[in-house]
């Protein structure tokens, strides 16, 4: 992956496998589950949906694999690489196997329907595989392995949503926490193999997400993100709370929805998508402090020729005319955004519109990538990927660069400058530092300061930047909050 490096974690959409762990320590019996996930902030959220089902059956997660009795990988597809470092990582537990043959080893996630017998019958790596609807299978499939059995399930399902389960929260910070509102994909980019691997799109029952999030907030969290592959195209269609009644529910009424919880509850919200996001979106973040200033509203490209190969559905007008009215809506939003670089066909000329729409956007941050043909794609089946590597890598390096200059200059635009956070915890480099987001999702690092903790909202002057973080000290006086 050559993605803009962001110390950021809520964004970085195709994480490196990190093993989740329970933070309370668990009533034990002797089970223990390892799973390690990659990929977008989806699969980290599935995994403790996974890792709620097995708590169930008396299993308390363990970072260390050696000691575990099963192993999960929970897999991600979407590019390439991304594939190929669940493979190397697999055969490490390959090799752990070989000396403890009770160890069961299950591929979860996104890999899963592509690669199924190529893991159980050609490589033998693995005991199970089992897709992102199928976790509740789960159980019942680990009992089949230690059976003597391969086990399999990669159903996908049109009304899986796991709305009644509620998620363990693994390797958290008791103040952030992730929610799923919907699942699957309907939108088709021909590009993307997520519709593949996901499935249908299909919303989450708002009763249980608001359940979820009061739930969250009552434990002492601060902030929740709504997660989905498509937040805007969200609806719910069912019977009220009393259900004497129909309601539909859309994205922007979620929203609004889950703010009312408190104004305390920070609500972030991630993918965006230019052909849906609605001016009504817009008013509903701009209505409420509690919904942060900040919008992941990838353009993938700045052509409209590209853009239709892609099957975006919009044009560049259309994108230009979505930040035009969050410009307007809602000033001062913070808006990033996913660029691939060398789509099939594209030409120089196309490059420069999409670093000239990276102009006029302006972008707070950009996951940038090179393009990829995935199996079974639309534009596997039906484009040529023939942009040369090397140009394919130019044109990212450009990108690259323009997005890391833009983002040097938003941030400079807060020094001097005093902004309202949520203390996170200690920072990553420093335990003598403490750390937290403000509300257009920009980093702020300041010394640790008596009294002040995680969970806290405090005010920090800030003094300087690096492109991805701001610096600064705990105000004393405000004399003017962003
Ligand atoms: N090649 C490169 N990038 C891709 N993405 C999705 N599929 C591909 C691919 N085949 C990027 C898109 C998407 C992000 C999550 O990953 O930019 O928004
Ligand atoms: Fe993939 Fe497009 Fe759906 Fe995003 S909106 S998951 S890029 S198909």
């Amino acid at each position: 992956m050559i993605d803009l490096q962001l110390t950021d974690k809520t964004h970085d959409e195709e994480r490196q496998g990190e093993a989740l762990v329970i933070d309370a320590p668990e009533v034990r019996n002797g089970r223990k589950l390892y799973i390690e996930s990659y990929g977008c902030q989806m699969n980290f959220a599935d995994s403790e949906i996974v890792a709620s089902i097995l708590k169930d059956q008396g299993f308390e997660t363990t970072g260390d694999y050696h000691e575990a009795d099963v192993v999960f990988i929970n897999t991600c597809s979407i590019r390439e690489n991304a594939e190929q470092r669940v493979r190397n990582r697999l055969s490490q537990f390959g090799a752990e196997k070989r000396r403890n043959p009770k160890l069961v080893v299950g591929v979860l996630g996104c890999m899963a329907e592509r690669l199924k017998s190529k893991f159980l019958e050609e490589e033998k790596l693995v005991d199970m595989v089992v897709g992102p609807d199928a976790y509740r299978d789960l159980p019942q499939l680990i009992s089949q392995v230690e059976d003597g059995h391969k086990a399999i399930n990669v159903l996908l399902s049109r009304e899986e949503t796991y709305a009644d389960i509620s998620p363990v929260r693994l390797n958290g910070n008791g103040i952030t926490a992730f929610i799923s509102i919907m699942r699957g994909c309907d939108n088709m980019c021909s590009f993307c193999v997520v519709p593949f691997t996901r499935g249908r799109e299909r919303s989450r029952d708002p009763h249980s997400i608001l359940a979820e999030a009061q739930d969250l907030f009552d434990k002492g969290y601060k902030e929740v993100t709504l997660l989905g592959q498509n937040v805007d195209s969200y609806k719910w269609k069912g019977p009220d709370a009393e259900e004497s009644a129909e309601i539909e529910v859309n994205f922007a009424q979620l929203l609004e929805k889950v703010a009312l919880i408190s104004s305390d509850l920070r609500i972030r919200f991630s993918t965006s998508h230019p052909k849906d996001i609605t001016d009504e979106v817009l008013y509903a973040i701009a209505k409420y402090d509690n919904i942060c200033n900040y919008i992941h509203l990838p353009v993938q490209s700045g052509s409209s020729r590209v853009l239709e190969l892609m099957n975006r559905t919009y044009t560049r007008e259309w994108y230009i005319n979505r930040i035009d009215a969050i410009r307007r809506i809602i000033p001062g939003c913070a808006i990033s955004s996913d660029i691939i670089a060398g789509f099939c066909t594209e030409t120089e000329e196309e490059h420069q519109e999409t670093l000239t729409m990276m102009d006029y956007v302006g972008y707070d941050f950009a996951f940038t990538f090179s393009y990829s043909e995935r199996p079974g794609t639309l534009a596997a089946r039906k484009l040529e990927d023939d942009v040369p590597e090397e140009v394919k890598k130019r044109r990212l390096a450009e990108i690259l660069l323009k997005q890391q200059e833009t983002s040097l200059f938003r941030l400079q635009q807060f020094v001097g400058k005093t902004v309202r956070i949520l203390v996170e915890g200690t920072s990553k480099k420093s335990d003598k530092d403490l750390c937290g987001r403000n509300d257009q999702n920009a980093m702020v690092v300041f010394p640790a300061t008596a009294g002040v903790k995680a969970g806290q909202y405090v005010n920090v002057h800030i003094d300087r930047c690096t492109s991805a973080t701001l610096l600064g000290t705990i105000a004393v006086e405000v004399p003017e909050i962003v």
